[in-house]
């Protein structure tokens, strides 16, 4: 993972890559450092810790002068996290200087190379194997650093995005990708360096995304260039105008962007459906199934790849799939399938789900799904990231930035996705009738007010989360369509206040987890109307006769579970398969109130990331 920044041009570099790391700080916190080129030579300070804990450190120790510099957050893969272990690296020598985000696979027989030929090292880390190996063939070969930095990275098997400048030519920046992003902010005489556009967002909305197997040579005042790593080829650059603004990317008024992410989902969902469900016309277009319509209808299935919380919608989108359009579903853990020798056919269409669009797994899946001949469609977040531009299709959820490193408004969107296109299926198809399609667009159009109003229960779940957030364990349990929502429960709970969780199908507890219910155990138990009611009650129940404490997530009016459960937190009735998009906001509530409470840093949950972009 890790966020890298960088800045040449006629300002001073030091509050853009500080201000920019901290916007970075979702892909990685465990250590950070900047290096400045002053007008004379290279000020480095870097240290464990979050950006935050850097800029004391770094204004203390250093001058923050210069108009070239380059800044890493850093989420460890080689080496542990500190001081030493830190970005950036300097080769040897001293001359050049490196951030890295990915890993170099190969790095141990490289680095055994260049022991033999007198290279030093500091760290435990891939990084600075590549940098002295950048130095070595700039040295050997007596080159200019683009070309050292690309016969060395054709040397190198693995993942890297990298910026690397060299102090006896501080004017350039040599970047390069594969498998990890970067982005090239074009201003007046300035650019921009960063993994995404959030850093200058302020400063230009003109960007060029470098592709894989790219590098760019971005010299002050000039063209950017960029090349291909393996023949050298020139590439026209292409600039895309950035929809982004700023205000996105901040708080807003809220302590924190989950919450600010939980109380956008409203809007978030409109979002997503706008111009695309037309209940009055009584349609759904979504242009990537439309104009794929042969092959959608053509499918012997559906094969879902995704990670975390993606993966949940995807859980989410089987059920939904399989009732609306009668189309069997299998949803994969992306790492899983990339490693089995999955059985796929031309027949099969591969939805890969991804809020950043930049999960290594995701993508790995994706290119195995693609070698075997499927059609590969991708429900992503984030615009032009590397599974939009992977897959032969797709449609974007349209949340907007999600920043909190728990997924909330992505799950929700991405469920909004995949009902309009399970809706869409089976219109085409015949599986609903016209009157059921309709009454389905009616109910989904209602959805983000009520969410709006499930938010209302905020108060009531925080006095909720007060009487449980000493607990060390939770059990979540849900039937049928909100069976996922459990594990989504489950999951947001253990990623920011570190309780143990486990999320069950709530007729399997008997054969298991019921051993764990004692009087000290909280239950979450989700128990709609609609979707096996009286089962649940009934595992209710057993609950009940062995002491458990019974949070019920109940449909509006619900009188039966008020009776047994401790605490009853309704949302409004709708329709079943579409739930999940009301029962998961008072879990997302929760998970958020402990970790609060607990004192938890939401944002940043420790050894998280939220773009995950190494295996
Ligand atoms: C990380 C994040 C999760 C996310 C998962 C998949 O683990 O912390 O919130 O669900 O990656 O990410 P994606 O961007 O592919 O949805």
């Amino acid at each position: 993972m890790c966020g890298i920044v960088g800045y040449i041009g006629h300002r001073e570099a030091y509050p853009i890559i500080i201000k920019g790391l901290q916007r970075l700080e979702y892909r990685g916190y465990d250590s950070a450092g900047i290096a400045l080129y002053d007008g004379s030579d290279i000020k480095l300070s870097k240290t464990k810790g979050k950006v935050v804990d850097l800029k004391d450190k770094l204004e203390s120790e250093i001058s923050t002068i210069g108009s070239l510099g380059i800044g890493h957050t850093r989420w460890a893969t080689h080496g542990v996290p500190n001081d030493v272990n830190s970005h950036p690296h300097y080769s040897n020598s001293g001359d050049l200087v490196i951030i890295h985000n990915g890993i170099i696979e190969n790095y141990d027989a490289l680095k055994k190379e260049l022991i033999k030929r007198g290279y030093v090292f500091k760290s435990d880390t891939d990084t600075e194997v590549l940098v002295n190996l950048i130095e070595d063939v700039k040295r050997n070969e007596d080159i200019k650093l683009g070309k050292a930095v690309q016969i060395a990275l054709n040397q190198v098997v693995g993942a890297y995005a990298i910026a690397v400048f060299d102090k006896n030519k501080p004017n350039e920046i040599v970047v390069a990708r594969l498998g990890s992003p970067l982005a090239i902010g074009i201003g007046e005489d300035e650019f921009f360096i960063a993994s995404d556009a959030s850093p200058f967002i302020e400063f230009t909305k003109n960007a060029i995304y470098l592709e894989d197997e790219e590098m760019a040579i971005v010299r002050r005042g000039k063209e950017v260039k960029i090349r291909k790593i393996k023949n050298d080829a020139l590439v026209d650059p292409y600039v895309q105008e950035l929809q982004l603004n700023l205000e996105q990317i901040e708080k807003g008024g809220y302590d924190h962007f989950m919450l600010k992410e939980i109380y956008e989902q409203p809007e978030a969902i409109k979002d997503t459906f706008r111009g695309r469900l037309l209940s009055k016309e009584a349609m759904v277009k979504l242009a990537g199934v439309e104009d794929n319509m042969k092959k959608f209808l053509a499918a012997d299935r559906i094969i879902v790849v995704a990670c975390g919380t993606s993966w949940h919608a995807g859980l989410v989108s089987e059920y939904i799939f399989e009732d609306l359009a009668r189309i069997p579903v299998e949803v994969e853990y992306a790492s899983e399938f990339r490693y089995r020798n999955p059985v796929i056919t031309e027949k099969d269409i591969v939805i890969a789900i991804s809020q950043s669009g930049e999960t290594a797994d995701t993508l790995a899946a994706i290119k195995l799904a693609k070698s075997r001949g499927a059609f590969v469609f991708g429900v992503c977040n984030v615009v032009g990231s590397s599974i939009a531009r992977e897959t032969d299709a797709g449609a974007y959820t349209h949340a907007g930035p999600e920043i909190g490193v728990a997924s909330t408004k992505a799950f929700t969107t991405q469920i909004t996705v995949l009902t309009l296109m399970a809706l869409r299926l089976a219109r085409a198809k015949g599986t609903i009738s016209s009157s059921e399609f309709r009454h389905h667009l009616i109910e989904l159009e209602l959805i983000p007010d009520k969410v709006e109003e499930a938010l209302k229960s905020d108060a009531f779940v925080q006095t909720i989360s007060d009487i449980y957030k000493d607990a060390t364990n939770f059990l979540y349990l849900g039937r049928g369509f909100n069976f996922p929502v459990a594990l989504e429960g489950a999951l947001k709970l253990k990623e920011i206040s570190y309780i143990h969780a486990e999320g069950y199908p709530a007729a399997e507890m008997k054969h298991g987890p019921i051993a764990l219910i004692d009087e000290q155990m909280p239950v979450v138990v989700i128990a709609t109307k609609k979707g096996h009611y009286e089962k649940v009650v009934s595992n209710i129940q057993e609950i009940k006769s062995r002491k458990g404490k019974i949070i019920g997530i109940v449909t509006k009016g619900d009188k039966s579970v008020k009776e047994l459960a401790d605490h009853v937190i309704e949302v409004p009735e709708t329709i079943e398969c579409l739930t999940p998009l009301l029962t998961t906001i008072p879990l997302q509530l929760l998970s958020y109130h402990i970790a609060v409470m607990l004192g938890k840093n939401v944002d940043q949950p420790r050894n998280l990331a939220k773009s995950v972009t190494v295996e």
